[in-house]
């Protein structure tokens, strides 16, 4: 089993002021930017090194990302790791006690399955787990 950080994810106020820092003032080149409906957001992703660097800002007022920027402002809003097997990692979880956000892997455009991990079960830090094969 190898794991990695993927992406750690930023939650700001204004997308475009923010990427134009990440961008001109740390020197991070945007790689993609897109909306997320079922999620109500709207995310860029900037590599950096292995890693990335997403941004992701909420498209209303109700969903968690808006609630969560209303209580805490701008901030690191969820650390990615990368797994090979997304549903082991869901067992050796669920073994462990932990509270999972859904109870199936979700899975992005790119057809990444993906889950959450519950804040309170990761010591304060709301975890991603992103399932990516082999070494891509
Ligand atoms: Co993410």
């Amino acid at each position: 089993m190898s794991i990695h950080i993927h992406h750690i994810a930023i939650v700001v106020d204004d997308l475009d002021e923010a990427l134009a820092f990440y961008q001109q003032a740390l020197g991070l080149t945007l790689a993609e930017r897109r909306a997320v409906p079922e999620e109500e957001v709207e995310i860029a992703f900037l590599p950096a090194g292995e890693g990335e660097i997403e941004l992701l800002r909420p498209l209303d007022d109700r969903s968690g990302v808006a609630r969560f920027l209303a209580k805490r402002g701008e901030g690191v809003h969820h650390v990615c790791l990368r797994v090979d097997d997304v549903e082991a990692a869901m067992a050796r979880l669920q073994a462990a006690g932990a509270h999972l956000l859904s109870e199936t892997p979700q899975v992005n455009p790119h057809g990444v399955r993906y889950v959450f991990v519950h804040p309170k079960s990761a010591h304060g830090v709301l975890v991603e787990l992103y399932e990516v094969k082999g070494d891509e």
